[in-house]
């Protein structure tokens, strides 16, 4: 890999656009910080140091420069990572892209595009009338169904004959849900294809049209590329408008969002049917703090809105709501009444809290006493997870109002829960969660200015120094390996360099999780150095001490004594 060009293009990006882009970013003094995508988190324990090019998240350790970064939240691999950036810099990165032979699933992606195309020109031929008159009648026209890529399967098995010839096994064709033996799955139905977080078609919808005998949909089965449960509907397109719109809003299927789609709404993506999975919440977190559930209003509907509410909930994210009419979805919503008072209602929507409190309001009325108070007891604990003192008051009004209990009643309930729950959140005291010897200390932070001020560098080459660990001497060597080469050094790009060279990766992964002062000076760096010989000094000593043990001839234990009171004293 030419090293130039991907320092060369690593510094024409800034770490902390790539990563606003994607991820809600708070400006905290000088670094930014957000919520770590790559474990399970709920506050921002994830930061990004535009001085060093580096994010490192204090929870679970994740850290890296823009290149790493890209890889593990595309799903990229490095070299699609350096053309993605490259493109954007203006850099040619030449043919490097085009060498990507991704990954084993290549192929079943590829038949999934064929697959798609083929359905499509099905749609679009003679025996694609009576599907085309259904969908116009639905109010889908030529631009919606070129969009969204909807074809038609028909009633002969010509997908598995087609790619039978293209070199698909039949084995691999039942193995990816195209075929079942060596017929189609698929027969007259109104194909629409599903596609994964990164936009490739791994799987189909198809929807009857004429026949009502049968389920409404059928859907691929679970393979190695479409798995249920971490797949949205549209979330490669809403990804995007998210950050535009600033919220994201969830539907039940994939017709409200082709739907809302032609109102100009794209910020949307669509649950198909399955209850919401942890997968998914983290997926959708992603996109926007501010999430709106938009499900259908029947009675499922509104069921799936109270469990999807609370699995948000318990990931200390209160969802906004809206309530449609009927049994209304957002498709025949918009159909009825039309784009106006569809977009009113999302400007409507009201939070979570409040609706559960409605939409139980009406199911308590009636119980008992007890069912009330446990019910009040679970909506406090619910506002107690909230840090928005102005929605807690407005809350506990309306609770107040609604079951005839004093205000003052309910805020002494909810201060004891409150107060129950205040467990410190940490997001930079969990960083040094590992206790490390003042000697690991001064290596990792001498390192660190190693590899940010060049003098630092320069010092170090000439002071004999004997690092604590392999790991870290390794480390060291590389650095001046690596200055030598390139004439410079930095972080993020020294970052990069060490990707495959394990203990350099573990070094710096560890040492990048603390925090450095930035005005650095000889004095410091003195003490260091001073570390690092006491240290060695140490060993020294603790070596001498077992040859001692071992040593019988008694003129040689007194030289080695000797050895030993000198390495003491310092000299
Ligand atoms: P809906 O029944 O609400 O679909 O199911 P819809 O959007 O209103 O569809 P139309 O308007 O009748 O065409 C919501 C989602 O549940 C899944 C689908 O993914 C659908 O988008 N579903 C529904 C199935 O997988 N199978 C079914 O038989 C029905
Ligand atoms: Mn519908």
């Amino acid at each position: 890999m030419q090293n130039d060009l991907v320092t060369q293009i690593r510094q024409k990006v800034d770490i902390v656009d790539i990563i606003g882009e994607r991820i809600p970013l708070i400006n905290r003094g000088k670094n930014y910080f957000c919520v770590c995508p790559f474990h399970d988190d709920s506050n921002p324990s994830m930061s990004i140091s535009r001085e060093k090019q580096i994010y490192t998240c204090f929870s679970c350790h994740a850290t890296g420069n823009v290149y790493t970064f890209l890889e593990n939240y595309e799903h990229l691999s490095f070299k699609e990572t350096l053309k993605y950036l490259g493109d954007r810099v203006g850099i040619d990165v030449g043919n490097i892209g085009s060498t990507h032979k991704n990954t084993k699933y290549d192929k079943f992606y590829e038949a999934y595009r064929l697959a798609s195309k083929y359905y499509q020109n099905n749609l679009a031929s003679e025996k694609g009338k009576e599907a085309r008159k259904y969908l116009s009648k639905r109010k889908i026209d030529e631009k919606i169904i070129k969009e969204f890529e909807i074809g038609l399967s028909l009633s002969e098995n010509n997908l598995t004959t087609l790619l039978t010839k293209k070199d698909y096994t039949l084995l691999e064709l039942n193995k990816i849900g195209l075929s079942n033996e060596n017929r189609d799955i698929y027969h007259d139905r109104i194909m629409f294809p599903l596609q994964d977080i990164t936009g490739k078609t791994v799987a189909f919808s198809g929807r009857i049209y004429k026949n009502d005998n049968q389920n409404k949909y059928l859907n691929t089965k679970e393979t190695e590329i479409f798995k249920k449960g971490n797949i949205l509907y549209h979330y490669h397109i809403a990804k995007e408008e998210a950050r535009n719109q600033k919220s994201i809003i969830i539907m039940e299927g994939f017709m409200d969002v082709i739907r809302t789609s032609t109102i100009g709404i794209r910020n949307t993506i669509a649950l198909m049917g399955t209850a919401l999975t942890h997968e998914q919440i983290v997926l959708i977190k992603r996109l926007s703090p501010n999430i709106i559930l938009c499900l259908d209003g029947d009675t499922p509907g509104k069921e799936a809105t109270l469990k999807a509410g609370e699995a948000f909930l318990k990931e200390q994210i209160e969802v906004k709501v809206v309530t449609l009419p009927n049994d209304d979805d957002p498709d025949t919503f918009i159909l009825k009444e039309g784009e106006e008072r569809f977009k009113a209602l999302i400007e409507n929507a009201i939070y979570f809290n409040n609706y559960k409190i409605k939409a139980l309001k009406q199911k308590v009325s009636l119980a008992s006493d007890k069912e009330k108070a446990a019910y009040i007891d679970e909506v406090l604990e619910q506002l107690s997870k909230i840090d928005d003192i102005i929605r807690i008051e407005i809350t506990l009004k309306s609770l107040a109002k609604e079951f005839d209990i004093g205000y003052n009643t309910l805020e002494i309930r909810f201060k004891e829960k409150k107060t129950k729950k205040n467990k410190p959140t940490s997001f930079i005291n969990a960083s040094t969660s590992k206790k490390k010897t003042k000697y690991i200390k001064a290596a990792e932070t001498l390192i660190y200015y190693m590899i940010s001020q060049e003098w630092v560098l320069t010092k170090v080459k000439r002071e004999h120094l004997i690092f604590p660990e392999e790991k870290y001497r390794i480390t060291i060597n590389e650095i001046f390996y690596y200055y030598e080469k390139y004439g410079k050094i930095e972080i993020a790009d020294f970052y990069t360099y060490a990707q495959d060279k394990k203990e350099v990766k573990e070094v710096l992964d560890d040492l990048l999780q603390e925090e450095y002062e930035n005005d650095v000076n000889s004095l410091l760096i003195k003490d260091l150095f001073e570390a690092i010989h006491e240290n060695s000094r140490n060993l020294e000593i603790k070596r001498l001490k077992n040859k001692v043990l071992e040593e019988l001839d008694p003129l040689e234990q007194a030289k080695i004594a000797e050895q030993i009171r000198k390495l003491r004293i310092g000299d």
